[in-house]
């Protein structure tokens, strides 16, 4: 067995954690080596003083306008980051993925408190640890999960840590699971982005927001697992526990869409249907396991997927963020089927679904956040598939970016030209 509610990186369930505020704040130094190896040296301190210097990606506004390398909502500061307090680890970062959902908050799509050192999808190596923290040490590899699971609230009781009130409360608000920040900017706290802050060269967050992997993985695969992976399998596996032999269709063709149908296809569904306005992306989905694709800007999707898997599939994904897209994603669903949710409209948007079609056709509408994972168990059981060549995600990385070239990366993202696209904040030009 891979893993249990009840472990995370093998570890039992923790103790509570003081959260004390006159922290362990670590001085530290550092020396870059080949192949950028951070040496830290730590001491005790109170907090304020000495912190460590970060190079970060801070999101200054929301709601710039395109093209984001014209307006440069994104800025790379120097930042002063505290050490980890109780139960928090400092990470330095390996390679962060550019998705959608920080791109929405640059779009106020995903309204955040600003300035936020941005990025979610990220894995590194564990640096340092605050007090009580248990199940990581020095060197040891991570994936951060993007939402921190307290472990005590009703839902991450109930074997649902995806859905974890604590971690939502502290996601919405900007800061870690304790509720502190550790980012400074000229004296001022700054806000982290999902608890990850994955922009950046160093970070600190939550040890609940963090799984240990194996450490010859390579890390910039691994960050995918920590979001698009996980949301997208998860969707399939998880969330709508999609039978073998069973029709499928998705809607969008980004990084979250292509990782369910890899999941469809795990899963053994078929046909699997690719549905997505940019044709760019079929030849992709057609490589990652999509049997059929659907150009949703020429003619009307619903009427093809409903063609091509006599009357609707068993079950339709929605990975737009387009919230008119779940219309179609519930129209093209068959009776006694079941639709998905994935994207994330904007919070002002709505979609009209019809009562009477649930109760006379029992539809199931379900929304998934995080692929509705258990992310200690899935993450390592989605890397083991991807060795074993279940999942072949290696093609939706399209991509590299630097720190400096992040605003760029984001319009290629935003007008669909990239997939995934790799960050590694600590690489050097040689
Ligand atoms: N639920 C979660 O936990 C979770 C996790 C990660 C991302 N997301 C959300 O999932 C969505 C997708 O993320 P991504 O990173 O894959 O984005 P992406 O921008 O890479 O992909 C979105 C795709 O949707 C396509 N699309 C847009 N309008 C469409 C339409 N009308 N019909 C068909 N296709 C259309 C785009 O062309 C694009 O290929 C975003 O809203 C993101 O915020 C949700
Ligand atoms: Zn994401
Ligand atoms: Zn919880």
């Amino acid at each position: 067995m891979i893993g249990s509610v009840e472990t995370a990186g093998g570890r039992p369930l923790a103790p509570p954690v003081a959260r004390d505020k006159n922290e362990c704040i670590l001085k530290s130094k550092r020396n870059r080596r080949a192949g950028a190896t951070w040496v830290l040296t730590a001491q005790v301190r109170n907090s304020g003083e000495d912190g460590m210097k970060t190079k970060a990606a801070l999101l200054l506004e929301m709601g710039r306008p395109r093209p984001y390398a014209k307006s440069a909502p994104i800025a790379i500061e120097e930042l002063d980051l505290d050490g980890p307090g109780p139960g928090e680890v400092l990470v330095e970062m390996g390679a962060a993925g550019l998705c959608h959902s920080d791109l929405s908050v640059m779009n106020g799509s995903r309204p955040r408190p600003m300035p936020m050192v941005l990025g979610h999808e990220a894995a590194g190596v564990v640096r340092e640890m605050g007090a009580g923290v248990d199940g990581f040490k020095p060197g040891d590899h991570v994936v951060f999960s993007f939402v921190p699971a307290c472990r005590r609230c009703p839902e991450c009781v109930s074997g649902r840590p995806a859905m974890c009130r604590v971690g939502a409360a502290a996601n919405g608000a900007g800061t870690l699971l304790s509720g502190a920040r550790r980012f400074r900017r000229k004296g001022q706290l700054v806000y982290h982005h999902l608890g990850v802050s994955g922009f950046s060269e160093l970070s600190v967050c939550s040890q609940d927001s963090l799984v240990k992997i194996d450490p010859a993985f390579p890390l910039d695969k691994a960050a995918l697992f920590g979001c698009a992976i996980a949301t997208g399998v998860g969707a399939v596996v998880n969330t709508a526990r999609v039978e073998p032999a069973s029709s499928a269709a998705v809607f969008g063709l980004g990084g979250v869409g292509l990782a369910a149908v890899m999941g469809a296809k795990v899963a053994g569904a078929y046909p699997i249907v690719a549905v997505d306005v940019l044709a760019n992306k079929f030849e992709l989905a057609r490589t990652l396991g999509a049997t059929h694709t659907v150009d949703a800007a020429k003619g009307d999707p619903v009427a093809q997927v409903r063609e091509l898997t006599g009357g609707g599939a068993a079950y339709v994904f929605d990975a737009t963020g387009v919230a008119k897209v779940l219309e179609q994603a519930f129209a093209a669903t068959t009776r006694g089927g079941t639709t998905v949710i994935i994207g994330l409209p904007h919070p002002d948007h709505r979609a009209s679904l019809s009562p009477l079609a649930m109760v006379a056709e029992e539809r199931v509408l379900k929304g998934c956040y995080m692929g509705s994972a258990i992310p200690w168990r899935d993450v390592p059981r989605f890397i083991e598939l991807y060795r074993a060549g279940a999942l072949p995600m290696d093609a939706m990385i399209t991509g590299t970016v630097a720190l400096e070239e992040l605003n760029e990366g984001f319009d290629r993202l935003d007008r669909g030209e990239a997939v995934r696209q790799i960050l590694r904040p600590n690489e050097r030009a040689a």
